[in-house]
């Protein structure tokens, strides 16, 4: 495998070259390293930065680490206690050496399964970035953390709606190929995370959740106890569109009864879930995200962080595009539309799925109401 070694944060990496004849996708050489995900990685480094910042002894766990390159960070950048798992040969050869060249003492690496490591122990964090779908460690990551899980997927598909039988699969709910798809991704990968840790009676608290142009990422903070538990649970529930004129619901609940037909326009509803209601975001973890990734000068997630801890705690948003072409009227900017909503009252904000949408607790045809009277008509 040929090789060569990068920097990313103060991590110096061996990471594997593509061959120049493959058109590379990243997971077609030995050991996958993908530079595009810089940003996810510089997000997890300052979100457990500030999640451990007063628990330097907690542990973490990449546990399909690949080249290492996430864990090393977490070790050599935050400082924790890491372990290094990859079941193929060719990574743990690469991570013994990527421990050597940073000359990290605090590191452990392994060649396990992902499941039997996390079967096996506990760690305090859990980092999960596999190819595709999650949903096949979701169980023994959720048994065995203790404090903070944090997930990556890229089988957005799935989880947005456009794969549906793929996603009632993995994720045991329904998704809804909506215009607030991404929306939708999180909330069906977070409910399933909520389903998981509640079954080893674990509670979890979102800290940051987003999604991005090709994957869906977590940080939620996790809590022992059954009451917390319950309480959890309390977030999950369904939510019902009407693909003819834009209305949606929602009801928390396990066991709820949706109406089947639109309240506005008649027309038969589709119905997403069970999945997570609650909120994306602590805004006080994302101040203090915000000011560790400034310290850390990483410049790509400090308008993510921004947009999220800004939005309102509203279960799906709306695509101005979508309620201005049922009008039939041209689009509006997003900050006028956020700004004439409120000034009738209603809450709004940007949101930071879609530079093109919107939250607000008006309704569709409340929206659609203010949008004709800014359009003058
Ligand atoms: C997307 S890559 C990880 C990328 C890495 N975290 C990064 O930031 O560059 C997924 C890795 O999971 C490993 N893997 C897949 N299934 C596994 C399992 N059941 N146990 C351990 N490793 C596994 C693969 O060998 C691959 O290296
Ligand atoms: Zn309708």
């Amino acid at each position: 495998m040929l090789t060569k070694i990068i920097t990313e944060g103060t991590t110096k990496v061996e990471v594997p070259v593509p061959d120049e004849n493959s058109n590379f996708p990243p997971s077609s050489v030995q050991v996958f390293y993908n530079p595009a995900m810089r940003a996810n990685r510089d997000m997890a480094v300052a979100a457990i930065a500030c999640f451990s910042r007063d628990n330097p002894d907690y542990t973490y766990l990449d546990a399909l680490c690949a080249s290492g390159i996430r864990g090393l960070r977490i070790a050599g950048e935050v400082g924790l206690n890491t372990t290094m798992s990859d079941w193929e040969e060719a990574s743990y050869g690469l991570i013994k050496r990527n421990i050597e060249l940073n000359n990290l003492s605090n590191c452990t690496a392994m060649k396990r399964n992902a499941n039997v490591v996390m079967l096996d122990s506990s760690f305090d964090i859990i980092d999960l970035d596999p190819f595709g779908t999650p949903a096949p460690f979701l169980d023994a990551a959720c048994f065995s953390t203790k404090r903070l899980l944090c997930i990556t997927a890229t089988d957005t598909a799935p989880l947005c709606g456009a794969h549906k039988k793929a996603g009632i699969r993995n994720y045991s709910a329904v998704p809804l190929k909506t215009e607030y798809y991404p929306e939708m991704g999180v909330r069906i990968l977070m409910g399933a995370a909520a389903r998981t840790l509640a079954k080893y009676d674990k509670a979890m608290a979102p800290l940051l959740s987003y999604a991005s142009a090709h994957y869906v990422r977590l940080f939620v903070s996790v809590k022992k106890g059954i009451k917390e538990a319950d309480e959890c649970l309390k977030n999950m529930g369904f939510l019902s569109h009407c693909f003819n004129c834009g209305d949606r619901n929602w009801k928390l609940g396990l066991a709820v009864h949706m109406e089947e037909k639109c309240p506005v326009c008649s027309h038969k509803t589709s119905l997403a879930g069970p999945l997570w209601l609650g909120g994306l975001h602590d805004r006080e973890f994302c101040q203090k995200l915000l000011d560790e990734a400034q310290k850390r000068e990483f410049k790509d997630v400090r308008k993510l962080i921004t947009s999220c801890s800004d939005e309102l705690d509203i279960p799906m948003h709306y695509d101005i595009h979508k309620v201005c072409k049922l009008l039939g009227i041209t689009a509006m900017s997003t900050i006028d539309l956020v700004t004439a909503l409120k000034e009738k009252g209603f809450q709004a904000s940007r949101t930071h799925f879609s530079g093109i949408s919107f939250k607000t607790d008006a309704g569709m045809e409340e929206i659609k109401k203010v949008v004709m009277e800014m359009a003058g008509s």
